[in-house]
Parts: C-alpha cells; sequence; structure tokens
C-alpha cells in the first residue's frame, strides 16, 4: 500500500527512539500496518545536533508549525512537550487542517484533552495518545479498548518512572536525591523540567487522562490532589522497610459518593504487594472493575524504547485505518456515569 508519511515534531529522546525503532523494525511495522509508515519532514530546535539516526532525506522545519501545512505530511506526530506553545500550537493547527495527530504528550492531553477531542471529533481527525501514559505500557488501549465493557470503579498505580527510579535507587544503595535524579534525567527519564516528575505534576496529568478513560467524563487536571517525593528522606525510606512496608509514588482515582476522587501522594504498601515489587523506571497501571475485578499490568514507564513502541502501535492503527475515538465514546458521551459497588447489584 501507500506509505503513510510522517511528520515528526521533536527529536529528543522520544523522536530520535522513534526514528529508530521504525528503522530498525521496519519489515515487522509494514507487514502490521499494511503499509510502510516512513518520516518525511522533521521540526526541532537545532539543526546541526546529531540525532544517532540518519534523518538527511527528511525535509526541516525551524518553525514546526509548518508540519501541519505540508501535503507530503499525512500525519503529525508531536513529540515537543508542555501544555502551551508550539506543541498545543501544532496539534490544533494539525486538527484543523484535518491531519491525524499522535502525540506522547500528557500535559497536553490532561490540560486540553476535552476541547482536543472535540475538534477531533468535528474535523473526523484521529489524536492519538497512547505514549502519554506509563510508557511502554498499553495503558490506553488497555483502558479504552481492553476494559471497555466494564464499569470501573477504580484506576490508577505508579505512573512515574523518573519518581519510581529516584525512590528505589534511595532505598536500595542510600543514594542521594539530586545524584539519583541527574542521573534519571541522563538516561532521558525525567521531563525537560524535572520539578515536574518529583512535584507529582506528571503522575497528575496521567491520572486525570485515565480517569476520564475509565470514568467516561473529563477528569480536570487542577482537581487532582498532588503531592510529590521532594519530602522524602532516607530515614522515610529505612522506617518503612523497618516496619515491612516501601513507599511509592502512587496516583489513584475512584467513583466515590460525590463525584470522582483522584490523588497523587506518596503511599507506604506492604513489602509483599504485588505493587511494591514495581521497581526502578518500571510503572504499573491497576484498574479494578464491577466484573473484571482487579488487574494490573507492569512495564517500562519511560525512556526512548519503551515510548517509541508506544508512538508506533498508534502509527499502525493510523495507517490500518481503524483508530479509536478520542476519548473512547463520541464527546456528545462523555457524561457523568455514576458506578454501584458490585455489593449493591
Ligand atoms: P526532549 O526534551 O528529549 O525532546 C524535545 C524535542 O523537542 C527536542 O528535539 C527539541 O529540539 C524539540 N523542541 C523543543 N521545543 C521546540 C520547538 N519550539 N519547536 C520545535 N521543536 C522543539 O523530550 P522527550 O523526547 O523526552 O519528550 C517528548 C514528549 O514525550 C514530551 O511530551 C514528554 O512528556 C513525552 N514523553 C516522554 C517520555 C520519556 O521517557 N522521555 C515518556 C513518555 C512521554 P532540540 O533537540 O533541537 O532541542
Ligand atoms: N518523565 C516521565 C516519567 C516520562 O518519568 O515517567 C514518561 O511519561
Amino acid at each position: 500500500g501507500q506509505p503513510l508519511r510522517l511528520g515528526v515534531a521533536g527529536l529528543g529522546t522520544v523522536g530520535a527512539g522513534l526514528a529508530l525503532l521504525l528503522r530498525d523494525n521496519a519489515d515487522l511495522i509494514t507487514a502490521r500496518a499494511g503499509r510502510p509508515i516512513v518520516i518525511t519532514a522533521v521540526a526541532a530546535r537545532d539543526r546541526t545536533r546529531d540525532r544517532g539516526v540518519d534523518l538527511g532525506s527528511c525535509r526541516w522545519y525551524d518553525d514546526a508549525a509548518g508540519l501541519a501545512t505540508d501535503p507530503d505530511v499525512d500525519v503529525v506526530v508531536e513529540l515537543i512537550g508542555g501544555a502551551e506553545g508550539k506543541a498545543r500550537e501544532l496539534v490544533e493547527a494539525a486538527l484543523a487542517n484535518s491531519k491525524p495527530v499522535v502525540t506522547a504528550n500528557k500535559a497536553l492531553v490532561a490540560v486540553h484533552g476535552e476541547a482536543l477531542g472535540l475538534l477531533s471529533e468535528k474535523q473526523s481527525t484521529p489524536l492519538l495518545y497512547e505514549a502519554a501514559v506509563a510508557g511502554g505500557i498499553p495503558a490506553i488501549k488497555t483502558v479504552r479498548e481492553g476494559l471497555a465493557a466494564d464499569r470501573l470503579l477504580r484506576i490508577g498505580g505508579i505512573l512515574n518512572g523518573t519518581c519510581n527510579y529516584i525512590l528505589t535507587a534511595m532505598r536500595e544503595t542510600g543514594r542521594d536525591f539530586a545524584d539519583v535524579l541527574a542521573e534519571a534525567q541522563a538516561l532521558g527519564y525525567a521531563e525537560a523540567d524535572p520539578s515536574t516528575d518529583v512535584d507529582g505534576v506528571d503522575a497528575a496529568h496521567k491520572l486525570a487522562i485515565l480517569a476520564s478513560l475509565a470514568f467516561g467524563r473529563p477528569v480536570q487536571f487542577d482537581s487532582v490532589h498532588v503531592e510529590g517525593i521532594r519530602q522524602i528522606g532516607a530515614l522515610d525510606l529505612s522506617a518503612a522497610k523497618a516496619l515491612g512496608y516501601r513507599i511509592k509514588l502512587l496516583g489513584l482515582a475512584r467513583q466515590a459518593e460525590r463525584g470522582i476522587e483522584a490523588r497523587v501522594s506518596p503511599c507506604l504498601v506492604p513489602h509483599t504487594s504485588p505493587i511494591a515489587q514495581v521497581d526502578g523506571v518500571f510503572n504499573a497501571v491497576i484498574a479494578e472493575g464491577a466484573f473484571v475485578g482487579r488487574l494490573m499490568v507492569e512495564g517500562r514507564g519511560a525512556g526512548a524504547g519503551p515510548t517509541a513502541s508506544a508512538v508506533a502501535a498508534d502509527l499502525i492503527d493510523l495507517a490500518r485505518g481503524k483508530p479509536a475515538p478520542v476519548w473512547g465514546v463520541s464527546a456528545a458521551e462523555l457524561e457523568p456515569v455514576r458506578s454501584r459497588p458490585i455489593s449493591e447489584r
């Protein structure tokens, strides 16, 4: 079939990782997508930087917004980051111009997802964001498709790789917070401004997205209670250990009497529990549904390879021509859905 031609904005950890994945797995991806997926145009700030992969044949844009109107671009892939600025401008321009968008940008989806969902629907143009939550774990597909038939009561988990990496290294090796954070940045796990990670904001973005999907109504990012891990010290970690617990930064949302409660905070979890075993850059998504019961999916939550894998999965869905609606249902159906505990049925 005709190649699916990509315009990729952002060639950092995720953008360069995507280029490598599309190159190294080209045959497999072509077979599964039914046609080749190729990068035809790119945008970043620094033209001269070595990206570790040959992009010499691609058209270069100093202004990423140019990708939204390039006739040789079928899909815009937004890997710049940030809820505002160039990322938002590009995504809105692409959708307005009827170019499908794939993004890894949880800040953008958490803050503007409702409006973008309406724009996507109005334009009949898909917006996919599998990579925005929990890196390589197919978290969005799990909730939107895998659990589509059930009424979910709880959703959440370990949603920030940087924080879990820091807490694990501090606990296991007694290393200093700043030291381990610098390592997480060097490994490409952290956000451009790492306070977004360590203050819990990134996990809250992801929780707002998961909760919106799980409960079928938009959960505002600023309604999530947020605490980070800056105040956790060596003493807290060793005291928790002595008592048989581990400290994990958890994001949890549930249907409560008066609406959805969502919070991100450091929690004590029994060291024998499955979630306590999820260490390092790994994330875990946990869900509980009236019929499915409880489940947990674990995998790498950040880094070039896992995130590129999630971006490429969305691209394969687009290439096959069966992309899902932004919030799993038509925007008109995004209404409060009140859940009853299974015991009341
Ligand atoms: P990086 O900081 O590594 O890369 C950002 C890229 O965007 C760089 O190539 C940069 O250009 C480019 N860029 C920045 N501003 C502009 C602009 N105004 N116009 C054009 N290009 C611009 O970020 P990541 O790759 O880590 O993250 C990208 C997105 O993916 C973010 O939304 C992030 O939250 C998300 N994400 C990241 C994960 C990870 O593990 N890193 C995991 C899941 C999601 P230049 O290189 O020239 O400076
Ligand atoms: N900074 C994020 C994290 C990247 O550490 O989890 C993955 O979304």
